[in-house]
């Protein structure tokens, strides 16, 4: 668990947080075995006292860490996440904004602002991923803000991959580490097709046991947009992939985020799998919240 702040720290994060300034910052208990939690009593429209920010103990111990009640503006959101390394800049249709300094908006609506249910085609975020691994360099942290919420549902759902490999039995362990999973855009709705040439020429190569850089733990690195194994036939490595991603994603490796408005939650893409629920009607309800994707480093 991560330790309570001291007195101290508590006193220099009340000093930079005046709208916070008669609370103390705490940090509650684990939300599930798999990982979150939530700290309150912190502005993140201001910039973190060092002390946290540096000691980013919470999150290296949770993986999810759920900052309740934030009123941010998206260029406030994009400063709180360039706090922690290089911001990605938005890519993609649709994404509010080209403009970069500002967190990008994800959301149900079409070009018209009504809503419309994507969920099903192989790109969306209701399939099992975890962000841009199709990237040389992937992010280390997504953080995502809770704007407009339907009347229910519209849940976040976390797989802890770290969990599930340390769960695999010895000779399977022996088998997966060493190999490495070819990722790419598109990977997803490719079916049993091999990737194009220009889809080859854009994949990357990363292994899918990878070692946390932060903690030194193990977690399968895997999810949509993974393809194949480098160097296996592809219908094996496919089958191997299918596999390895029903053990990762069991319940018993998962926390369920129910957001309400105003929630900033920040998650560690080296450890986790994560996708939106589809468990309202997105026809009907809107649902909008502003994104900020943190680079990380090559995973080894
Ligand atoms: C994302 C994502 C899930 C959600 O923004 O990367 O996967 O619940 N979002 O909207
Ligand atoms: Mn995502």
């Amino acid at each position: 668990m991560a330790a309570q702040l001291t007195d101290s720290e508590n006193a220099v994060i009340a000093a930079a947080t005046p709208r916070y300034s008669r609370c103390k910052i705490e940090i509650g208990p684990r939300l599930s075995p798999a990982g979150g939690v939530a700290i309150t009593g912190i502005d993140l429209s201001r910039p973190l006292p060092t002390a946290i920010r540096d000691r980013n103990a919470a999150f290296h111990t949770h993986h999810i860490v759920v900052f309740p009640q934030q009123v941010l503006t998206r260029e406030q959101q994009f400063a709180f996440g360039a706090q922690f390394g290089s911001v990605e800049p938005a890519a993609g249709r649709g994404h509010g904004s080209k403009r970069y300094g500002v967190a990008h908006i994800i959301s149900n609506l079409d070009q018209d602002g009504k809503p419309v249910d994507r969920s099903a085609l192989p790109l969306s975020n209701y399939h099992w991923h975890t962000d841009k691994p199709y990237y040389r360099v992937p992010p280390m942290m997504t953080a995502l803000y809770a704007v407009e919420l339907p009347p229910a549902g519209g849940d976040t759902e976390f797989a802890n991959t770290a969990m599930a490999y340390a769960a695999l039995d010895g000779d399977t362990r022996r088998r997966i580490d060493g190999l490495r999973v070819v990722f790419y855009l598109g990977a997803s709705a490719a079916g049993s097709a091999c990737p194009s040439d220009a889809e080859s020429r854009a994949a990357v190569a990363h292994p899918l046991v990878r070692t946390h850089p932060e903690t030194g733990v193990k977690a399968l690195y895997l999810g949509n947009h993974a393809s194949h194994i480098l160097g296996q036939p592809l219908a094996e490595g496919r089958a191997l992939l299918k596999r390895l991603l029903a053990h990762a994603t069991r319940p018993e490796f998962r926390y369920l985020h129910r957001w309400r408005v105003g929630d900033l939650v920040i998650w560690d893409n080296r450890c986790l799998l994560h996708r939106a629920v589809a468990n309202f009607n997105l026809n009907q309800h809107r649902r909008i919240l502003h994104r900020t994707v943190v680079r990380g480093t090559v995973p080894v």
